[in-house]
């Protein structure tokens, strides 16, 4: 399992990501332990990593994986209870907190998990088992409208009204259960040429909806801009735009001193600049890195100092 996943811009996120080799350090999503295993390799006897993932299977995998190193706590949680974990262990400030966003390869080829219409399984997306609704709860309950609009405002898919009309009628006669019967249902209404696309962006819809993914990412930001020591980074590789969009407006409000509207003629705001951002245009990829790697072709790596 360990080989399944190959970490993403690992040298350029530990490069932002590692100043003080003594430090205690916080990854947000552990999964099979590549970029974990990276930061702990330039990390000394004295440093701290605690790591976390929402995922039963990662973070068993990777609690056996470092179970022989003293200086890694590993958690079964979701990343925003950064503050939380902090609390536990007794810390105070970070030297450097990361997340590399999304699923890991192993979650998205294993049939049980549901992650992909390119394998039949239960339509699920819940990264949480414990989250109450899962994928198909919310495709045979929720109404055509709001079905068309998450699709449209969590995939950004134009066809939005035609899917979820097609899904309602569909259900009617029997309960949509498999990510192939929605597979199905789609590629019904789809061209062959934009039906890989169209696929990717109801999943992803569901997925972000099922697991409140850009609400807890935006949340997951502050409070680790909370959490990081003076000169302290945060590093987030993400894999599509509207997780892109969450990190570049997150980093540049906590980089504003200043919220007033433009025309007040002085500053009335309490706020403070908290962050200097390192990453003007973010990281991608080389082409190296997409050929021995295609699943990082969509990554972008943000990074910013606490000020
Ligand atoms: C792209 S993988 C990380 C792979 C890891 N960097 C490695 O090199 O092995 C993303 C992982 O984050 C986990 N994850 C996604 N959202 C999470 C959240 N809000 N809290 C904790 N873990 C999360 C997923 O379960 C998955 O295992």
């Amino acid at each position: 399992m360990s080989n399944y996943h190959i970490p993403v811009l690992l040298e350029e996120s530990l490069n932002y990501l590692v100043g003080n080799r003594s430090g205690i350090y916080f990854d947000g999503t552990l999964g099979f332990g590549g970029h974990s295993q990276g930061i702990l390799n330039l990390l000394n006897e004295n440093a701290q990593l605690i790591s976390t993932d929402v995922d039963a299977n990662a973070f068993e995998h990777s609690k056996k994986k470092f179970t022989d190193d003293a200086r890694v706590k590993i958690y079964n949680f979701n990343f925003q209870k950064i503050d939380i974990i902090a609390k536990i262990e007794s810390i105070k400030r970070f030297d450097g907190v990361f997340a590399d966003l999304g699923v890991s390869s192993y979650q998205y080829d294993s049939p049980s998990a549901g992650f992909t219409y390119r394998q039949d399984a239960k339509l699920d997306l819940r990264l949480d088992k414990s989250i109450a609704v899962n994928a198909s709860d919310i495709i045979n309950s929720y109404s055509e409208e709001d079905i068309a609009d998450l699709i449209y405002k969590y995939g950004e898919e134009k066809n939005s009204r035609k899917i979820a009309s097609s899904i309602c009628r569909s259900r009617t006669q029997k309960r949509i259960e498999t990510t192939v019967e929605l597979y199905n249902i789609i590629s019904e209404i789809t061209s062959a040429k934009y039906l890989i696309k169209t696929l990717s962006r109801v999943f992803q819809a569901l997925r972000i909806y099922v697991n409140d993914e850009l609400d807890i990412l935006k949340s997951f930001i502050h409070k680790a801009v909370d959490l990081l020591i003076k000169g302290g980074r945060i590093v987030i590789l993400s894999y599509h735009s509207l997780e892109d969009r969450i990190i570049k407006d997150a980093f540049k409000f906590e980089s504003l001193d200043c919220i007033c509207p433009k025309d007040y003629p002085v500053c009335r705001c309490d706020k403070e600049s908290r962050l200097k951002i390192l990453t003007r245009k973010p990281i991608i990829p080389s082409n190296d890195e997409v050929v021995r790697n295609p699943r990082s072709r969509s990554a972008k790596l943000r990074a910013a100092e606490r000020i």
